[in-house]
């Protein structure tokens, strides 16, 4: 994970433990081979279709560039499933991640928009300020970066 977002992941996770949320960080940076393991597991053990909307292909996962991770309670430590969202742990992410430069990905509702089922668990570091727009904006981070001319493309 680069450096930058993995002091912001500990910041968070020491501020959701004085809260008293016992948050664990499961999977953070993966590099091409790994992705493609976590596709192929997926794949096996759902089938294809299921996969490609819980698993980014090899080459295209914000895990690859080191500033995503995967957060879960310990209270259910290997179960990334969606009802961490409703949780308290997982509510909290849903409130404070901001604060720490994190988004949540793949929000409730927006797979047209990002591809991907709801994921509470996954969150991308982004920094601060953004993170703080974003969440405000009430958009995701695929919508927002477009409309503010952050994607990288020319505008037209
Ligand atoms: N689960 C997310 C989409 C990933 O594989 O990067
Ligand atoms: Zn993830």
């Amino acid at each position: 994970m680069r450096r930058e977002t993995a002091r912001a992941l500990q910041q968070l996770l020491a501020a959701a433990r004085d809260e008293g949320h016992d948050l664990l960080a499961l999977s953070g940076y993966r590099s091409y081979q790994e992705q493609r393991e976590v596709l192929d597991q997926e794949t096996r053990a759902f089938g294809a279709a299921r996969a490609e909307q819980q698993v980014a292909p090899p080459g295209h996962s914000e895990h690859q560039l080191g500033v995503a991770v995967d957060v879960t309670t310990a209270r259910k430590p290997y179960d990334l499933d969606q009802t961490f969202g409703a949780e308290p742990e997982g509510l909290w992410v849903a409130a404070n991640a901001a604060r720490f430069g994190f988004v949540i990905s793949y929000p409730a509702g927006k797979s047209a928009v990002t591809g991907y089922v709801y994921e509470p668990w996954h969150i991308r570091y982004v920094g601060v300020p953004l993170a703080e727009e974003i969440a405000a904006s009430g958009l995701t981070l695929t919508e927002y970066l477009p409309l503010h001319g952050m994607d990288g493309c020319p505008s037209a």
